[in-house]
Formats: structure tokens, C-alpha cells, sequence
């Protein structure tokens, strides 16, 4: 009888120790860098090297891709070492170059979860089950070009010349993939900025996220692109024809979302396909994803509801709310796939103990 019960209390003494343990070797919290301005490149290049040297048992920087001028375009990967077999987030900010928020958006969320996983067993649990890739600025020409002085800011499009004698440069890039391209939303006009490309990927940075992306579409559950303006969370698709076969469901996640939006700051965020709450427009990234059987793809449109100059003073509120509206989305998408395995396998280790406690009882 004694034995038995010491085995029990070895059991749970065990579990606390390792969460002790556990926070006792984790990462350092990322160290003075402001996250109320906006970032230019060189300095959002730094700080992926500073999030990898300060969480080195988490964080990896894996360049993945290159632009049309030829610079690297690179991600974080985010997560913890596990047994389980791992399923993936990714997030893609900065896809259009003035976006300005969603860059800051991609590197609060990185922040955050690296600050909370050490304190939070869900999101701790979060990381444990998923590997996060986020690239903080995908359309890397587009936004230094927004950086150079006030008459590029408002660039949307990659920097790659027109052809066949068009002489305006730049490509939507959010036009440009393999998705009933060319077909509706868009202008064969160059220099349009809904100009989808002579062809299908014709834009570097969208082949270098299909050449990242399609080899682990099995393994990415749930795909994030992030946009300003308009305060809005679109679900496939962007074609007003197609419908995607998980419809209610998307819109009840994007609901919910909009939900713990809310409940951060009182903002109001409107939910739709992205044909139904926006416009039709084929050849995002997100309608891509999808079809390539990704089950979840969100478009998040930040703040405002008027411009690409969102105030530095919002940035702040608008990466708390948005962060709170990810989570949910990512909470619902983790917990269909784990939670049932989860709840199978805690069940069995206490049928497990409580047959052992039992036969104990009676047999000592
Ligand atoms: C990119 O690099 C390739 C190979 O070195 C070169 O041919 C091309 O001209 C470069 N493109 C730009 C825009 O600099
Ligand atoms: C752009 O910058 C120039 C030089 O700094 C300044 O004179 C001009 O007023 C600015 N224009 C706008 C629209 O802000
Ligand atoms: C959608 O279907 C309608 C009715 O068949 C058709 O008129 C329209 O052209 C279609 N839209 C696109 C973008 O294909
Ligand atoms: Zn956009």
C-alpha cells in the first residue's frame, strides 16, 4: 500500500518539478527595442538577430527566399523541442510595403510569445504542439522604397520593372499567386496597383513563399497574412464563385476573433470572405493557401479605417487587440487538433494510476 502511494506522489512531485525546471532554463526577455515606432528594415534585420541570440533553444532564423533586388527574405521559426509530432503556424507581414502596422504587428506578436510562454502553460503548451514561421517583412524592396522619403510611402508592390513595354514598375504581390489568378480584382495595366504580374509567381517573393510553404503544406494548419487598412478578418475566398468546403467554420473562428478584438480596446472589426467583406479579388496569398489545403487562412486588415498611416500612438492598441484576436484563432485551431489526443492520453495515465491505486487497495 505504502509503495503504491509513494509511486503516486514520485508521479506528481515529478510533474511540478519539471514546470520549476522548466522556467528556470527558458529564454531572456527581448531587451530596448521600442515597440510603439515603426521599424526601418535595418533595424527589424537587428532585432531578428536579437530575438534568435536571447532565445536560442527557441528561436531560428532561416532565410528562405530573395527579391527581386536580390535581398534575403527571412523568417523566425518559433517553438519548443517536443515528442509529438509538430503541426505549423505561419505569418506573413509586410506582404504590402506600406502596410507600415503590419510589420510592427508580426514582431509584438513574437515578442509576446516569447514573453509569455515562460509564465503561461497554454501558451507554453501552445509552442510544445506548433512551430511558428514568421516573416516580419515578406515585400523587403517595397518597404525600404516606403522608407526612402515621403513621396514612396504610400508604395504597395514589389520593385520589379513592367514588361512587353510597360514602363511602370512593381507587381502586386497579393495578386501574383497560383489561385484563379488573373481573374477578377485585378488590372493587366502595369502600372495598376492591382497589377497581377505577366504570370502566375512571376514576383520572386511569391515563389520564394510557395517554395517554403508547399513542401509543409501537410504540416501548416492555419496560415496568417496581415494587411492594413480597414479592421477586418477575411477567410477564403477572395474569387465571389468559390466557396471555401469549411465556410461556417472559418466564419465562426473570424467571429470569434472579432470578439476578443473587441474585448481589448472596443474596436470593431468586420468578418466576411474576402470577396464578401472586401472586394473580389483573385491570386492572394490566402486564397493559395487554401487551395492548396491549408484548412485555415485568414486575411487580418489592422487599423484604421482610412489610411496606411496609422499614428505611432495606435500602434501599440492595435497589436494588443490584434495580438488577442490571433490568439483566439490559434487557440481554436490548436485545441481541435491536440485537445481530443490530449484528453485521450491524460485519460488513460489516470485510468492508469487509478487501476494501480485500486489494485493496490485491495490486494495490499
Ligand atoms: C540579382 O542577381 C542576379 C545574379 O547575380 C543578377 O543577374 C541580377 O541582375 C540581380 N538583380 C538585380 C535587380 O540587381
Ligand atoms: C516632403 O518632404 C519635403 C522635404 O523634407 C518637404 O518640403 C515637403 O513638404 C514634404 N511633403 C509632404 C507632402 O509631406
Ligand atoms: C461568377 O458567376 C456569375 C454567374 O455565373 C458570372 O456572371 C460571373 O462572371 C462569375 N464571376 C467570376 C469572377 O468568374
Ligand atoms: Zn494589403
Amino acid at each position: 500500500m505504502l509503495g503504491c502511494v509513494g509511486l503516486l506522489l514520485v508521479a506528481l512531485v515529478l510533474q511540478g518539478e519539471q514546470g520549476t525546471l522548466g522556467r528556470l532554463i527558458k529564454g531572456h526577455e527581448a531587451r530596448n527595442y521600442d515597440y510603439t515606432i515603426y521599424h526601418p528594415l535595418a533595424e527589424i534585420s537587428t532585432w531578428m538577430g536579437q530575438m534568435v541570440s536571447e532565445n536560442p533553444d527557441v528561436v531560428t532564423l532561416v532565410d528562405y527566399g530573395s527579391t527581386y533586388e536580390n535581398r534575403t527574405i527571412s523568417l523566425l521559426k518559433i517553438g519548443l523541442k517536443s515528442d509529438v509530432t509538430k503541426k505549423a503556424v505561419w505569418m506573413d507581414c509586410g506582404i504590402h510595403a506600406r502596410e507600415w502596422i503590419s510589420p510592427a504587428f508580426c514582431q509584438y506578436f513574437v515578442k509576446e510569445i516569447l514573453r509569455t510562454y515562460k509564465t503561461d502553460s497554454k501558451v507554453e503548451e501552445l509552442l510544445k504542439n506548433l512551430d511558428f514561421y514568421i516573416t516580419p517583412v515578406l515585400n523587403v524592396d517595397g518597404y525600404l522604397y516606403t522608407w526612402k522619403d515621403n513621396t514612396t510611402r504610400l508604395w504597395r508592390k514589389t520593385r520589379s520593372p513592367g514588361t512587353d513595354g510597360c514602363d511602370c514598375i512593381g507587381t502586386d504581390l497579393n495578386r501574383n499567386f497560383e489561385a484563379n489568378w488573373g481573374m477578377v480584382g485585378v488590372s493587366q495595366n502595369c502600372c495598376s496597383n492591382v497589377y497581377p504580374g505577366f504570370k502566375a509567381l512571376s514576383e520572386a517573393e511569391a515563389r520564394s513563399v510557395v517554395d517554403f510553404v508547399e513542401p509543409r503544406k501537410n504540416d501548416i494548419v492555419c496560415f496568417f497574412t496581415i494587411h492594413s487598412y480597414g479592421q477586418l478578418i477575411l477567410f477564403p475566398y477572395g474569387h465571389p464563385n468559390v466557396t471555401a468546403p469549411n465556410y461556417n467554420e472559418l466564419a465562426e473562428i473570424s467571429q470569434a476573433a472579432a470578439k476578443a478584438i473587441k474585448a481589448v480596446h472596443g474596436m470593431t472589426y468586420t468578418v466576411g470572405s474576402f470577396a464578401e467583406a472586401l472586394y473580389p479579388a483573385a491570386g492572394s496569398s490566402m486564397d493559395w493557401a487554401r487551395l492548396i489545403g491549408i484548412p485555415f487562412a485568414f486575411t487580418f486588415e489592422l487599423r484604421d479605417e482610412g489610411s496606411f498611416e496609422l499614428p505611432e500612438n495606435q500602434i501599440l492598441p492595435t497589436c494588443e487587440e490584434t495580438y488577442a484576436g490571433v490568439h483566439s484563432v490559434i487557440t481554436y485551431v490548436h485545441n481541435k487538433i491536440f485537445y481530443s489526443a490530449a484528453i485521450t492520453a491524460s485519460a488513460t495515465l489516470w485510468t492508469t494510476l487509478l487501476a494501480t491505486w485500486f489494485s493496490c487497495t485491495f490486494f495490499s
